[in-house]
């Protein structure tokens, strides 16, 4: 693999018809071989970001698209060498698996020996050396996420561009296709762009996460910070529960699994259970801490009891509080 590029959007901004602005002016630098996962809300301009990315988008006048240091901004998405995978797949029907991951390769007039060597190589990457021959109609979900996967990466692109690849799978398979598909990443090095509205997908891949919200980028950082560290209330919120505590020294955010329950005696603040929900792994208890204020959420061990109106304590490090 050639050595991976750098990307850089520069005043990147798209507004429709009617004044309707998918997107604000954006700057955004994406280093060599990162992962750069797009996090938001629906309608935030995710996908509008990656398709600006990937030349399917032109940004309104004035914006720059620059792969290194060349200006792909009037380029065409075939002249960009990007691979994309999309959440339905966009697969040949009428072609099987290897037809499929040779489609692009064949546009290319690449000679017919090196498209099967490539094809087989792709297939075994993404574990599916047994299906070449399989009409894609025939496969389920995950397999046919990675014949597209395999597809894209085929034509060797520069730059591999996601948007909402696992979407449509069930939740056991999408786990397992995240873990491939970051094994993957790691293994080849390649810069990628990965547009997700599901946090733990984000975390799990990003190296770093941008945080968008109505066409703007909040926060842009690797996901511990943007956990720990959000820099605003959206961001704190989007990429997981958090609770606002009300505190003799100010007021405080805390994450729900950062808070324990305890004796009401010597605590940070005192309330009363209001319910619980079993969640297998764990438990998440509601606790009323005082008459209009939203309950406290608290992630506990799904082994304790917290019967309801229980008065309990609430308890946190200090270190785990923190102001926005
Ligand atoms: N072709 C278009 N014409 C008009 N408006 C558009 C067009 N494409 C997108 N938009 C609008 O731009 C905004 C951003 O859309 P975008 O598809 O980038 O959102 P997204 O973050 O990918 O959302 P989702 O998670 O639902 O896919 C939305 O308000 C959308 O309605
Ligand atoms: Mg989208």
């Amino acid at each position: 693999m050639t050595h991976p590029i750098g990307i850089r959007l520069h005043q990147c901004a798209r507004t429709f018809a009617r004044q309707q602005t998918a997107l604000h002016p954006l700057d955004l630098q994406i280093e060599p071989g990162e992962t750069l996962v797009l996090l938001g809300p629906s309608g935030c301009g995710k996908t509008t970001t990656l398709r600006i990315i990937s030349g399917l988008e032109r940004c309104d006048a004035g914006g720059e698209v620059w792969f290194d240091d060349r200006n792909v901004t009037a380029l065409p998405i075939e002249k960009r060498n990007v691979g994309m995978v999309f959440q339905n797949y966009a697969l040949f029907p009428h072609l099987n698996v290897a037809q499929n991951v040779a489609y692009g390769l064949r546009i290319q007039r690449l000679p017919e020996s090196d498209i099967r060597l490539r094809v087989k190589a792709m297939l075994k990457m993404v574990d599916l050396s047994d299906f070449a021959d399989r009409s894609v109609q025939a496969l389920s979900g995950g397999q046919k996420q990675r014949v597209s996967l395999a597809r894209a990466l085929a034509a060797r692109p520069k730059v591999l561009l996601f948007d909402e690849p696992l979407a449509a799978l069930d939740a056991k398979l999408r786990d397992k296709l995240r873990e491939d598909i970051g094994t993957l990443l790691e293994q080849l090095g390649i810069t990628a762009v990965y547009v997700t509205h599901d946090q733990q997908e984000a975390m799990a891949l990003g190296d770093r996460i941008a945080v968008m919200n109505k066409g703007r980028i909040e926060q842009i950082a690797a996901p511990r910070d943007i956990y720990h560290q959000p820099a605003t209330p959206f961001v704190a919120d989007f990429v997981g529960a958090v609770n606002r505590l009300s505190l003799p020294a100010g007021e405080f955010y805390c994450r729900p699994e950062d808070i324990h329950l305890g004796h009401v005696h010597g605590s940070m603040l005192q309330g009363t259970v209001l319910h619980s929900t079993f969640l297998g792994q764990s438990q998440r208890v509601w606790v009323a801490v005082a008459p209009g204020k939203a309950a406290v959420q608290i992630d506990c061990s799904p082994r304790q009891q917290w019967p309801v109106g229980e008065q309990v304590g609430l308890y946190a490090a200090p270190g785990n509080l923190f102001q926005i």
